[in-house]
């Protein structure tokens, strides 16, 4: 694992939008996993600057989500659809029939769980981009996750549900389910790069560098990853 600290929330940013975008530089029809919440954010608006002054095109790129909550319509302003459309693709040229997300309101969530496995196994990931739950989670992979796991219906941990309720007006919004990306897949992709930022996440930041590799701290298992790249700023990084 390679770690990557950083003075603060701005350099994290731009190093991560760097590094998406040498992916796409070298490969302009890659297959990205990507993932929602407030880390990435600073860099998806880099990556939209780069998209508009020609410098990278998400034209022929396929993206597949980590998650999405259970029960949303997509078109939901708290979808995850709606957040990678409205902080990502909106200012980029992505074809939004190459972006793949679960689909929280499936009738039936289980086929819904093997339609994105097929997905995924057709689709392997040149980059995963990972942030972390401040509970160690990766995706909605809540600890006690087994790692073989593949796309499954979640029960949020409450620290999650907690974490998650700034979005909403208040804690009873919150979906107390998800459907996620398992960890076999995450672990799938060739290249992992996980973002941190924030002292609420120098705990999980110190169990999963320096803990044992276990399913009580999920991000853990980037440690046994071949290229995994972590880039934390100095508060994330305070407990190391
Ligand atoms: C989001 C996801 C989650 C978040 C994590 C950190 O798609 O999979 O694992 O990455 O909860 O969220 P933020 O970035 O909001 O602190």
């Amino acid at each position: 694992m390679k770690i990557i600290i950083v003075k603060n929330y701005i350099e994290l940013s731009a190093l991560a939008a760097d590094f998406i975008c040498d992916t796409l530089i070298r490969n302009s029809s890659a297959t990205l996993g990507l993932a929602t919440g407030s880390t990435p954010l600073g860099a998806y608006s880099h990556l939209r600057d780069r998209c508009s002054s020609g410098q990278i095109s998400f034209k022929n790129v396929k993206v597949f989500n980590l998650d999405e909550y259970v029960e949303l319509h997509p078109n939901s302003v708290h979808s995850y659809a709606h957040f990678m459309k409205v902080n990502l693709f909106d200012g980029t040229d992505m074809d939004l029939r190459d972006f793949h997300i679960p689909c929280g309101n499936a009738d039936d969530l289980d086929a819904e769980c093997k339609r994105y496995d097929r997905l995924l196994s057709a689709n392997p990931r040149n980059l995963q981009l990972l942030g972390l739950g401040s509970n160690g989670h990766i995706a909605f992979n809540e600890p006690l996750t087994p790692f073989e796991r593949r796309t499954h219906v979640v029960e949020l941990a409450a620290s999650t549900v907690a974490d998650n309720s700034r979005l909403f007006e208040n804690d009873s919004q919150v979906p107390r389910r998800a459907i996620t990306m398992g960890i076999r897949d995450i672990v799938a992709a060739e290249r992992i790069l996980l973002l941190a930022s924030g002292i609420n996440k120098a705990q999980a930041v110190l169990n999963m560098i320096k803990g044992e590799v276990s399913v009580d701290c999920p991000a853990s298992v980037l440690q046994r990853h071949p290229d995994a790249t972590v880039i934390i700023d100095g508060d994330a990084a305070s407990l190391l």
